[in-house]
């Protein structure tokens, strides 16, 4: 062997080595076998091809936080772990998990004053427990070595499952013999049956006083696709504390099993390509002089003019903090968020039969959006250029584990125009000067079990972010005993579409509530209305009858800030420094730019709205309070709805000229169609916040076109050598 090939054999030896070291540490983690699989395959890519640019090798026992709002490490989760363990409140504990294990942010104030070369305020956890039944929220101090119990009051609902739960819960219903008995019965073996825990929500006494998880099972016979085989009308109720089976509801026995053909959708288990589907051939970004951005002491991202903190969250999947813009005038940096993240999810399905109503998930925090983020697959999750982040987690026995390559982050350039502008012969000067768009995007993507949410925080180089929330992955479907519409008299009743024989997708909506903590040049903004009114002129005025007048309001406490969007009354939503003003005297400001979105239609009272009440505006602002992050509580799981964004809300508080936190919720209604079958084509929606007299003028004038000579040339290569 080659010296060299030598070398890179000894390293993808040893790098494959450190892995398995890691993730054999954490092999009590349920779900371990499955990260096995994982670090194969990229291990047998390593060989095949060039490496892309970070394939994570990265060893993280060693890790060490360098900024003021870096996640807790491998050795400071270890520490928590037991200094936690050793505590009184644990040591005589018959049992106890851990649900959250997450660095206790220090205060705005001192993460602002922290710069790059100071010591770091001192480092502490927030630790959410549950031991013997009871819910604890501790504060751990690293340094200072003390375990404190915080006060959060008394709130109805459970915190975060632990993947341990979710996993423990899917096995319970098999200690029930009747169980057993009824799956084959249906004709499911039981070697073929996978089942799924269902967050159950709250409709009164029989949720309260016990952590309970609602349980359904599907066929895996013949399919990796068990989605599209349930088991319909069985739901068990399983005690997620104790592990007992309470309830068995065994409806819906005269409905078959749909079948198996044609629910595959690995690459694997494709026939060949239908004769008609044209294929496409391969297409990749070059980036001949490497990447524009750095990443910098593990999670300070710095492209462009941009700079800010980026971290995976078990919860909320990824922050982005302290994003701040270099202006382009003077250099200096300026904030325009403080923490920007996924708060809650509400997916409430529009089915009231007893299998299927409640069915109304808080995907993060009852599942943990975070928790849920696989790792993503190169070249086809991410580009060929992307940078992959792992996300550092504790499990539920507080030992800390690696979800690997959670996070991507690369630059974007899919053929769209920065600014353009053309002449026309009739002025005689031949002008064509154009800028091309290219983006930095930060990516993950969870699988909330059969769901797939992708979440795109792309920067652009004129100071626009862009959200984007992508929706794919499997539906959730009902078995039916209908093959075809002809056999229902009206498809109306049917709760939603029949997408193949025996299957219904369900309409469901889905609604991502972001936490939006807008600092623009500074903590205290103010939330502006500006509304578009038609006027009329004076007879005589003017030919025109009519016009637009924008007319501009400042909210001064919450309720004025309560906000539903409406076409025919327009509203530009402008977060602005009424402390600073550009050259000419407006305030600096960033808007909040919906686009696409849904309203929630159930009743208020329903009591699934009561937990999703933040769904029921789509921009609500608040005044900074560092206790509501959360906007559907900080117990999600089976709460009442007594605490979240919509009750802080109606204490209406002032928040003008005040440190304030904007939350826009983006939403879908999902009426499923075919096309949904077996797998979900990609549906997206996003919003943008776009800066509003924030520069003095057009931030990205200078920015050069594109030359040919600057590009790369990839000629197709007709050997590899
Ligand atoms: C139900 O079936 C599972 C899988 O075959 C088995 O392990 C379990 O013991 C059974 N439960 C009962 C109560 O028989
Ligand atoms: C901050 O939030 C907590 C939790 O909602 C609440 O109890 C407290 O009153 C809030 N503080 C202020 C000043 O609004």
């Amino acid at each position: 062997m080659e010296r060299r090939k030598f070398l890179r054999f000894l390293s993808i030896l040893l790098a494959t080595f450190l892995i398995f070291f890691i993730f054999n540490k954490n092999s009590d983690l349920p779900s371990s076998k499955n990260y096995h699989s994982v670090v194969n395959k990229a291990a047998v890519e390593l060989e095949l091809q060039p490496p892309p640019r970070k394939l994570t090798r990265h060893v993280h026992e060693s890790d060490v936080a360098h900024h003021p709002l870096d996640p807790l490490t491998v050795q400071e989760l270890n520490q928590v772990r037991s200094m936690i363990t050793s505590h009184v409140l644990f040591k005589g504990a018959k049992y106890y998990a851990f649900h959250s294990v997450v660095l206790e942010e220090p205060l705005k104030t001192r993460v602002i004053r922290w710069k790059e070369g100071d010591p770091l305020p001192s480092r502490k956890a927030s630790v959410i427990a549950r031991v013997d039944g009871v819910t604890h929220v501790l504060r751990v101090g690293l340094s200072s070595g003390r375990v404190e119990k915080v006060d959060v009051g008394k709130l109805s609902g459970y915190p975060t499952m632990t993947i341990e739960d979710m996993n423990t819960a899917t096995f319970t219903p098999l200690v029930s013999a009747e169980f057993n008995q009824t799956v084959k019965e249906r004709g499911v073996d039981l070697k073929d049956l996978a089942c799924l825990p269902i967050s159950l929500g709250w409709y009164g006494k029989k949720e309260e006083n016990r952590r309970l998880i609602k349980v359904q099972c599907y066929s895996m016979e013949d399919t990796a696709n068990f989605y599209m085989r349930p088991i319909e009308g069985l739901t068990v109720i399983v005690d997620m504390d104790t592990n007992q089976v309470v309830e068995i509801s065994d409806n819906g026995r005269d409905i078959p099993i749909p079948k198996a053909a044609n629910t595959e959708y690995r690459f694997s288990a494709q026939k060949k390509l239908r004769q008609k589907l044209k294929p496409i051939n391969p297409i990749s970004i070059e980036q001949s002089k490497g990447p524009s951005f750095t990443v910098e002491n593990g999670h300070m991202v710095k492209w462009a003019n941009w700079e800010f903190h980026l971290k995976p969250d078990p919860r909320a999947g990824v922050i982005i903090s302290r994003a701040m813009f270099r202006d382009p005038d003077n250099g200096e940096l300026r904030n325009v968020m403080y923490k920007g993240m996924t708060s809650e999810l509400f997916v409430p399905y529009m089915d009231p039969s007893d299998a299927w109503y409640f069915k109304t998930y808080m995907d993060a925090g009852e599942y943990g959006f975070g928790l849920e983020a696989m790792p993503l697959d190169p070249l086809n999750d991410c580009p060929r250029n992307a940078y992959y982040m792992d996300g550092v987690f504790a499990a539920g026995d507080g030992r800390p584990y690696v979800r690997s390559n959670m996070v991507c982050v690369f630059e974007s350039y899919t053929g769209d125009i920065g600014w353009r502008h053309s002449e026309s012969p009739i002025t005689g000067l031949e002008i064509r000067e154009a800028r091309p768009k290219v983006t930095l995007v930060v990516r993950m993507a969870a699988s909330v079990a059969n769901y797939d949410y992708i979440v795109d925080w792309e920067f652009q180089s004129d100071g626009l972010i862009k959200i984007k929330v992508g929706l794919s992955g499997i539906l959730m479907v009902k078995g039916t005993p209908y093959t075809n519409t002809n056999q229902v008299s009206n498809q109306e009743d049917l709760y939603g579409t029949l997408l193949s024989e025996n299957v219904i997708g369900v309409i469901h909506d889905h609604y991502i509530t972001f936490y939006l903590d807008m600092d623009v040049d500074g903590s205290d903004n103010s939330f502006v209305k500006v509304n578009l009114q038609r006027q009329q002129t004076s007879p005589g005025e003017s030919p025109r009858t009519s016009y637009l007048k924008a007319t501009r309001s400042v909210a001064k406490t919450e309720k004025e800030a309560q906000i539903k969007l409406k076409l025919y009354d327009p509203y530009e939503f402008h977060v602005v420094n009424p402390n600073k003003k550009t050259r000419l005297g407006n305030p600096v400001g960033y808007k909040v730019v919906p686009a696409g979105t849904a309203a929630i239609l159930l009743d208020h009272d329903d009591p699934p709205q009561r937990r999703g009440a933040f769904t029921n505006n789509q921009i609500w602002v608040t005044p900074y309070n560092r206790s509501e992050e959360w906007a559907g509580g900080l117990f999600a799981y089976q709460n009442q709805g007594e605490d979240n964004l919509a009750t802080w809300s109606e204490r209406d508080r002032e928040i003008e000229n005040k440190d304030i936190v904007l939350w826009y919720t983006l939403g879908f209604h999902h009426i499923p169609c075919q096309e949904d079958f077996p797998i979900m084509p990609t549906v997206s929606s996003s919003f943008s916040l776009k800066p509003v007299n924030f520069f003095e003028r057009n931030p990205i004038l200078e920015i050069p076109p594109n030359f040919e000579k600057d590009l790369p040339v990839c000629q197709p290569a007709t050997s590899t050598s």
